[in-house]
């Protein structure tokens, strides 16, 4: 199995580019199926996530071509079967959003349930009952969801939590359902925005994506479109916490500035200089870090998907920070391998405190999902000697060419094939 190793020390330099986002590029793509006609997705990063989303469209009876490197074409002309299979959905929790498009276009469909996750539990509840408040017979049997609606009809809902995919789940069955849908307390992350722009472009009346509260007016039919997606905001916040804790000075192309002002406001409280010029963001670190305390939040609060960059950032602050995770329940794992790299953590329920130490110390690690994985390659590049990361199928879910990017900052990082590598 691949590692990466990390030989820490250097200051990144130099300049990077921001690829698509790969949560907005997700549900984007289940969307090509609520078409008969080719949709062509651009600026869709090259991981393992849009892979399997690609799988799983094909699946369906959808063709999927790549027209460059970053472009897809997906043509859903004809819909041959109305599963997503336990075996593709268990990879991939994402894969749930193709229920409401799946259903939508054809008045069926049969999708696995997710099963446990581990950063959380993770249910689907809000996505089922806001498919049912839709007019879909819905049953679970041998751990699939089945539903059923040959015409949807609009219907006004409450969320009981801003799910970011049951909002997108939601949104996509409503889109051709007869008469008017209220999403309140919907999700209002980009990647929410991005998804209604994209069905708006196919021919949907969907308004107020962004905010508390969308409308849907259901068309009669949707067609095809050519939609590029946002640059990937959890992309660029990773990158700034690397160039953040070696001390560098990167600017980084591409970068979705006015996504990221809870981070870039937690950033400067941490004494990391951010400028905001034409070519970029430029990340610069030349002084100590001070402790900062944040909180987790829904969208525009500070991401969860860069709590565990962040607490890498932190454990080298001059002073004591204060992390709360209120979105998952679970999502604290990279502290304990942040511990055996030096790291100073205390962690009670939702809180993690850090206490500042002056270095970390490389050591062989591994983690459990996706970001947690990228904020050991972050401690790494600051660590002294060498940081083996186990368990690289993680980063590969959803960052594209890190490591390239990285070394091309001046990184000493690679990737092996094989056994761990001591320092
Ligand atoms: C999306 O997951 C992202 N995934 C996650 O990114 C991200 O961490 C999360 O939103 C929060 O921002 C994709 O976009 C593919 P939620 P999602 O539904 O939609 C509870 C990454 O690393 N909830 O907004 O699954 C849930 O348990 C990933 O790229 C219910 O209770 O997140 C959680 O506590 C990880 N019932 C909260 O809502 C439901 O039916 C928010 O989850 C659905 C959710």
């Amino acid at each position: 199995m691949d590692r990466i190793i990390v030989e820490g020390g250097v200051p990144l330099k130099g300049e990077v580019s921001v690829s698509g986002s790969k949560n907005a590029a997700l549900p984007i793509l289940m969307a090509t199926v609520l078409t008969k006609e080719p949709v062509i997705v651009r600026n869709v990063p090259r991981v393992r996530d849009v892979f399997t989303s690609l799988q799983l469209l094909e699946g369906l009876g959808a063709q999927c071509r790549w027209l460059g490197d970053h472009d897809v074409e997906v043509h859903a002309a004809k819909i041959t079967s109305h599963e997503a299979p336990y075996e593709l959905v268990k990879t991939m929790r994402a894969s749930f959003v193709v229920l409401g498009p799946l259903l939508a276009r054809t008045g069926r469909a049969r999708v696995s349930t997710p099963g446990g996750c581990a950063i959380g539990a993770r249910p689907v509840n809000l996505h089922i009952s806001g498919i049912r408040q839709l007019g879909a017979r819905v049953q679970l049997r041998f751990g699939y969801v089945e539903a059923h609606g040959e015409r949807l009809v609009g219907a006004r809902m409450w969320l009981d939590a801003p799910s970011v995919g049951a909002t997108q789940n939601i949104m996509m069955a409503a889109v051709m359902a007869k008469g008017r849908t209220l999403i309140e307390n919907a999700a209002r992350e980009p990647e929410v925005q991005d998804l209604a722009k994209m069905l708006n472009s196919m021919g949907a009346r969907i308004s107020g994506a962004g905010s508390h509260v969308i409308e849907i007016e259901g068309a009669s039919h949707l067609h095809g479109t050519d939609h590029s997606v946002i640059p990937d905001r959890i992309e660029a916040g990773s990158l700034m916490a690397a160039a953040a804790i070696t001390g560098g000075d990167v600017l980084i192309r591409n970068a979705p500035v006015d996504q990221l002002d809870s981070v870039i406001a937690k950033l400067r409280e941490a004494a990391v200089q951010i400028e905001n010029t034409a070519a970029g963001l430029r990340v610069q670190r030349g002084v100590a870090l001070k402790p900062v305390e944040l909180r987790t939040l829904p969208y525009p609060g500070f991401p969860t998907d860069l709590q565990a960059q962040l607490m890498a950032l932190l454990s080298i602050g001059d002073g004591t920070s204060i992390i709360t995770e209120t979105i998952f329940e679970n999502r604290f794992m990279h502290a304990l391998e942040l511990l055996r790299m030096g790291a100073d953590i205390a962690m009670k329920g939702a809180t993690a405190v850090i206490r500042g130490v002056p270095h970390l110390s490389g050591a062989p690690v591994m983690a459990t999902d996706l970001r947690a994985s990228v904020s050991l390659v972050i401690a790494g590049l600051a660590a002294d000697d060498v940081t083996d990361v186990g368990r690289v199928y993680h980063l590969d879910r959803g960052y594209e060419a890190l490591e390239q990017k990285l070394a091309s900052l001046g990184a000493r990082i690679e990737r092996v094939k094989g056994t761990s590598v001591q320092p």
